[in-house]
């Protein structure tokens, strides 16, 4: 098999997925003794101030990277984005209320389904019918005048679609589940009351869900929920209320210092843009490929495309693993390739995944 000079194959997995190889040596580095605590990395208790140092620089470098208000909560939690489809619920919302949804793929519909346990939750666009290959349009929808919120996923991880526009919630609040893009594309913080995102795919390792309030969300907290389900108790306690994932924490911190050297989220953003632009400019050239998202709803962060057939879709995905591209299958409701270009993937990798293709599909057409 061949591997890349480092000795690690090019990683198109959808997550956790690869990170820059300088984030893997400093956390390698930081093993046994981090920053010079003489505590190793796994092994330093969460209440010291080495690590205290390590989630406030971690805070503020994602506030300033996202351009969070000051006037926004900012925590650092565990159970992934999937408890956060019940948690966001539970806090925002009373027994009853309404809450409206832009269903576009299966996270949306897992995110659907849990607010429906606390309140009245609606699909007011659901694309499932024609196999979730777009992101509605502002007018396309109906929002409820009654909804407390409205729910959408900006970037959808198994269908390869992105919504690149802000969309309409007629003047209610937009909770966002951005794991799938968060920090690789443009963000307007502010119009959102609650953004949430699990780490492992742009940002970290799994392990870490990056959670963000505003005033408004806080102040809809209800009284006396269960203790490690309150925002506001996270909230006190400087995401310290019980023992955090140290490590994940680590790592986050020194990807958003990836992040900051290499240009900050303009720099990530160009350079996720010219990395799908490169695949899809070769997914365009050939009839051969045949890409699962509408050209308007195409994702900068996961491309999805199948071949003529499942035989030819097999021997595509083994004869990369040969070639060093890994994580390129697709997700099982999806079928076919799926190549996902989070942040730490490179435009080397991308390159040669062209390479592979154009040989592939010269050798197979
Ligand atoms: C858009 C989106 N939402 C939610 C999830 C679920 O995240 P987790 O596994 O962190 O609960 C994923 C996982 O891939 C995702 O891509």
């Amino acid at each position: 098999m061949y591997v890349t000079t480092s000795g690690r194959i090019h990683n198109f997995g959808a997550g956790p997925a690869t990170l820059p190889l300088q984030v893997v040596e400093e956390c390698q580095n930081a093993l046994p003794n981090l920053n010079e605590s003489g505590f190793g990395l796994m092994e330093i208790s969460h209440r010291s101030e080495t690590f205290q140092e390590i989630i406030d620089s971690a805070m503020g470098r994602l506030r300033r990277i996202l351009t969070i208000p000051d006037e926004y909560t900012v925590l650092f939690l565990q159970g992934g984005a999937s408890l956060q489809f019940y948690m966001s619920a539970l806090n925002l919302l009373r027994p009853g209320d309404h809450v409206d949804f832009l269903v576009t793929g299966a996270w949306s519909q897992k995110a659907m389904k849990e607010a429906n346990r606390i309140g009245d939750a609606s699909p007011r666009w659901d694309d499932s019918e024609n196999g979730f290959k777009s992101i509605p349009k502002n007018g396309e929808y109906s929002i409820r005048n009654d909804a407390m919120y409205v729910h959408y996923t900006s970037n959808n991880t198994l269908f390869g679609t992105q919504y690149h526009h802000l969309p309409d919630s007629d003047g209610k609040p937009r909770v966002l589940d951005a794991s799938s893009d968060i920090a690789g594309v443009p963000i307007d913080v502010s119009a959102h009351d609650l953004i949430y995102a699990g780490a492992q795919k742009n940002l970290g390792p799994s392990g870490v869900t990056i959670v963000i309030l505003s005033p408004w969300a806080m102040k809809r907290v209800g009284d006396d929920l269960p203790t490690m389900l309150d925002y506001s108790v996270h909230s006190s306690k400087g995401s310290l209320f019980n023992t955090p994932n140290t490590f994940g924490i680590f790592v986050l911190d020194r990807v958003l210092n990836w992040v900051e050297e290499n240009g900050g989220l303009e720099g990530s953003v160009a350079r996720n843009i010219a990395k799908s632009n490169l695949l899809y400019e070769e997914l365009d050239r050939s009839s051969f490929w045949k890409p699962h998202a509408k050209k308007d709803s195409r994702s900068v962060m996961n491309v999805t495309w199948r071949l003529p057939n499942e035989k030819l879709e097999e021997k595509f995905l083994q004869e990369a693993t040969i070639a060093g591209l890994g994580g390129l299958k697709g997700h099982r409701s999806v079928g076919g390739i799926r190549a996902s270009l989070y942040n730490g993937c490179s435009i080397k990798s991308v390159e040669a995944l062209v390479i592979f293709m154009r040989n592939f599909e010269q050798a197979n057409h």
